[in-house]
């Protein structure tokens, strides 16, 4: 990877980070129904979790007050890690390493070494070749059997990417104005991909009232 590629996706979520101040995570509610019961079916019965592009690391700390024990999380934003390492010092529960970074930190995990990965809102604000990357490297550092949690943003129309003045990289890839990368694929186009590392157990579109906004969730095996 070239850095620069992500120079603004840093700073862009650099700004988001910065403004938060942290608090402990105590309600085990991340917001949504269908979320919630997801970070339910990951944890159960699962001991370490690895999450790329963890973000303020939400879904780690929900996963630990649900019985999950080890927890590393990486991401490219530095103050997405100052604010996920302040997190885990007010946690109570479970045991977090958080590493600034991009896919070069997977390289360094040993294969079969987590029992289960989430990919929240990641894989598809890459550039495609680093997106697949991050998925054969999620594929190797979990064992066989290991449960993922993916979700990838809603797939934008012509006539969205027309009104938003959204960059077409080609190949299904997208620059928006905000500097940030959206690999635009149909589900149909998710699930072949997935396909190649994963088996579906489960797929839904889900609903952020709060964001008036729908994701795709995948819960997958690894195989
Ligand atoms: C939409 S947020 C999702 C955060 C979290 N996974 C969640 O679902 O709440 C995307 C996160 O991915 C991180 N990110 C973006 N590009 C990245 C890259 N190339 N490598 C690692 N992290 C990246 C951003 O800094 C940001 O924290």
């Amino acid at each position: 990877m070239l850095m620069n590629d992500y120079n603004s996706t840093k700073v862009f979520w650099n700004n988001v980070f910065q403004k938060i101040t942290p608090s402990k995570y105590e309600n085990a509610d991340l917001g949504q129904e269908d979320l919630n019961e997801a970070s339910k079916w990951l944890s159960n019965g699962t001991d370490s979790l690895i999450d790329y592009g963890c973000g303020s690391g939400a879904l780690l700390f929900d996963c630990a007050l649900k019985g999950t024990k080890h927890h590393i999380g990486i991401d490219i934003s530095t103050e997405a890690i100052i604010l996920a390492k302040k997190r885990a010092k007010l946690s109570e529960r479970g045991n977090f390493e958080f590493i600034e970074g991009s896919f070069e930190c997977l390289n360094q995990i040993e294969e079969n070494t987590m029992d289960g990965a989430i990919l929240s809102n990641i894989v598809d604000n890459m550039i495609p070749k680093d997106s697949e990357l991050v998925l054969r490297n999620i594929h190797r550092i979990v064992h066989p059997g290991g449960k993922i949690l993916f979700k990838v943003n809603p797939v934008l129309t012509e006539e969205q990417i027309k009104k938003f003045n959204i960059k077409d990289l080609g190949n299904d890839s997208l620059l928006e104005t905000t500097g940030l990368y959206l690999w635009n694929l149909e589900t149909e186009k998710w699930c072949s991909i997935l396909e190649q590392y994963f088996e579906i157990y489960f797929k839904k579109d889900i609903y952020y009232k709060q964001h008036e906004q729908h994701n795709r969730l995948f819960l997958l095996i690894n195989k």
